[in-house]
């Protein structure tokens, strides 16, 4: 059985992801992710395929999860490594191994999730269809009061994952998280026993959105790193559909899909920027997009190109690859819905080939019924960046600029009330600058601040919080030579933009991985504010002086609820969840300057 290869094709009610690595075309997985090296002729270093054709699909399988193939298989799923062994090898492999013990599921019936209800928990990537991080005193459960008293309760172990795992989504006593195994759990909220597990075919870095869906039960939406988009019974686990929403080979769901009356609101981002880092690789043809579908079958309704035309091809780089352009602008982000404006909003990425376009590096606002643009505002300009702009023998084509700043907006705009009642939309990106835009008047500039500093890695990474008083800002800027001044916490006033508060990080001391980056998204409760640091450090920050209220070091091993060997590391991506007196948070991260793979989510409760 295929699931949805094709482009909108849709799979309704088939069941069971115990099919996820058959799923898979090891063919064309090996095309888009080895090929470049494997089939490169006689002087390549690389092992032709026939030869690599010779060994075990064990061997190989060992050779992409732990041997020399490590680095190139990282950001594949398990069930995509499996489908690529049994390709190259043209033999199956043994069943897989049951991915959790039967100990781990919860014992008797844990009971169905009867309530729809939603905002109860924690939903989505930004706790409601604004993305401003903040639970209110009464869900989180949990005050200034007693964070001197959070302690773990469990930890739950990602099997054979090198990163903590996605937002975790929290509602009617349950937790939702997937991971980059192509894992999605669904976890007893209290005490963290599986309710049930599904694998899918390729990663989940996307937080899972819930909702009630028109037949009256709850589902969960949630995408992959292959451009598919899911529907779930969020009791059961059960598929309900899958699309896929993009047939660019390296398409990416990175960000979680908003929900909105009916609709899925869907951001396509893509890995293609950094396989250009070999200059053989012809760059670049991906484009950005947002797509709307509709929630209950997976139909798509519209789809929006953050680049109006399609890319051609230019000039020859210096390895005599043809460059093709334009490319880029991918969406990172979970878009914000302005139910007022009928409105969403985005963040876009940079251009990966030239020529420069328009949308690149903006805040886009996109008309929820038509799909048109209403209006944007690019904050830099000519900002065309990818892999090979590290390199020492930059491709003058690829990269016509080495000093292009890579300024992305990763993170989604928070869409917020001011205490006049007036809209603002506050939006951060890689170069560490906060704007408060006006939804009003096309996003006219209300203030703008320069909340630490910035560059490739972050500035803003992932995530700002926000309340009704000030916006919290994470800075992931790290400079190697000089650790301990790097990252930090800052505070700005919401209706002026001027710094209240920022808070260095303490010294690094002796810990052996020293990387104070705040890349993860940072969580505001009422009086305070939780950030985690690229070298593990979870720090609890009062919101009115940004003094530490509670440290931890989330870099440990961990015994776990489920037996699984499990250990923290990098917090990068996702952040805290709050909800019922309970904090709940990944760790581990071997993305995107992430120093400490690891693969926990940690429950720590007040109580
Ligand atoms: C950037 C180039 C490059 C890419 C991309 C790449 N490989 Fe390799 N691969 C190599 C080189 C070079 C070797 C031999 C040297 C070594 O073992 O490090 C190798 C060796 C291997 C081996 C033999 C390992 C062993 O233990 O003998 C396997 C299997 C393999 N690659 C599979 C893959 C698969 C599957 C992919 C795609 C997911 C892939 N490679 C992507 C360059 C690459």
């Amino acid at each position: 059985m295929k699931l949805g290869r094709a482009v909108g094709f849709i799979v309704l009610g088939t069941g069971l992801f115990a099919v996820a690595a058959k799923a898979q075309d090891g063919g064309a997985l090996y095309n888009t992710y080895c090929a470049i090296c494997h089939d490169a002729g006689r002087n390549s270093p690389a092992p032709a395929r026939e030869e690599l054709g010779r060994m075990t699909p064990e061997a190989i399988l060992q050779a992409l999860k732990t041997g020399s193939m490590k680095a190139q298989a990282s950001e594949r799923s398990r069930a995509q490594r499996r489908a690529l062994a049994e390709y190259i090898s043209g033999k199956p492999l043994p069943a897989q191994p049951a991915v959790v013990s039967s100990s781990a599921f919860c014992a008797g019936s844990s009971g169905a999730p009867g309530d729809r209800r939603t905002n109860a928990g924690w939903n989505g990537w930004g706790a409601g269809i604004t993305n401003m991080r903040f639970q209110s005193a009464d869900v989180a459960g949990i005050g200034a009061r007693n964070i001197p008293n959070l302690k773990l309760k469990w930890a739950f172990g990602l099997p054979g994952a090198t990163s903590g795992g996605t937002q975790p989504v929290v509602a009617n006593g349950r937790l939702y998280v997937g991971d980059a195994e192509g894992d999605l759990f669904a976890l007893d909220a209290k005490s963290g026993c599986v309710v049930w597990h599904d694998e899918v075919e390729s990663g989940i870095r996307s937080a899972i959105m819930l909702g009630a869906d028109s037949g009256g039960g709850l589902t969960a939406w949630f995408g992959d790193q292959a451009a598919n988009i899911y529907a779930v019974d969020a009791r059961t686990g059960k598929l309900l559909w899958k699309v896929k929403v993009d047939d660019h080979p390296q398409a990416a769901i990175t960000a979680a899909p908003a929900f909105y009356a009916g609709r899925l609101y869907v951001p396509v981002s893509s890995r293609e920027e950094a396989k250009v880092a070999d200059p053989r690789y012809p760059c670049c043809i991906f484009r950005g997009s947002v797509l709307a579908l509709d929630a209950t079958t997976g139909k798509q309704i519209w789809k929006t190109w953050m680049i109006e035309g399609k890319p051609v091809a230019g000039q020859k780089n210096s390895a005599g690859t043809v460059v093709l352009g334009p490319s880029g602008a991918a969406v990172w982000n979970t878009p914000t819905i302005d139910v007022e404006r009928n409105v969403l909003y985005v963040g876009t990425g940079n251009n990966y080939s030239p020529p420069a376009t328009a949308l690149s590096d903006s805040v886009v606002a996109i008309d929820m019924a038509s799909g048109q643009i209403r209006w944007h505002r690019q904050q830099t300009a000519n900002d065309i960046w990818n892999g090979t702009c590290r390199r020492a023998d930059r491709e003058a084509a690829a990269c016509p600029d080495a000093e292009a700043p890579d300024v992305d907006f990763s993170v989604s705009p928070v869409l917020v009330k001011s205490v006049d009642g007036r809209s603002m939309l506050i939006a951060g990106n890689k170069s560490g600058m906060v704007w408060a835009l006006d939804p009003g008047q096309q996003g006219k500039t209300i203030w703008t601040q320069q909340a630490g500093k910035g560059s490739s890695g972050g500035g803003v990474l992932w995530g700002l919080a926000v309340d009704g008083e000030r916006v919290y800002v994470p800075n992931g800027f790290f400079d190697a030579k000089s650790p301990d001044a790097s990252g930090g916490m800052a505070a700005l006033d919401l209706h002026t933009g001027h710094l209240t508060w920022s808070t260095r990080n303490p010294p690094c001391g002796d810990r052996k991985f020293c990387k104070p980056s705040h890349a993860a998204a940072v969580t505001a409760i009422p009086g305070v504010v939780f950030s985690g640091t690229m070298d593990g450090q979870l720090y609890a920050y009062s919101s009115e002086t940004g003094q530490i209220l509670w440290r931890f070091n989330t870099a440990q091993d961990y015994s776990t609820i489920d037996g699984v060997a499990a250990n923290g590391g990098s917090m990068s991506n996702a952040g805290a969840t709050i909800v019922d007196g309970m904090l709940y948070v990944g760790s581990g991260y071997s993305h995107h300057g992430g120093v400490i793979p690891g693969n926990v989510l940690l429950a720590f409760a007040a109580n």
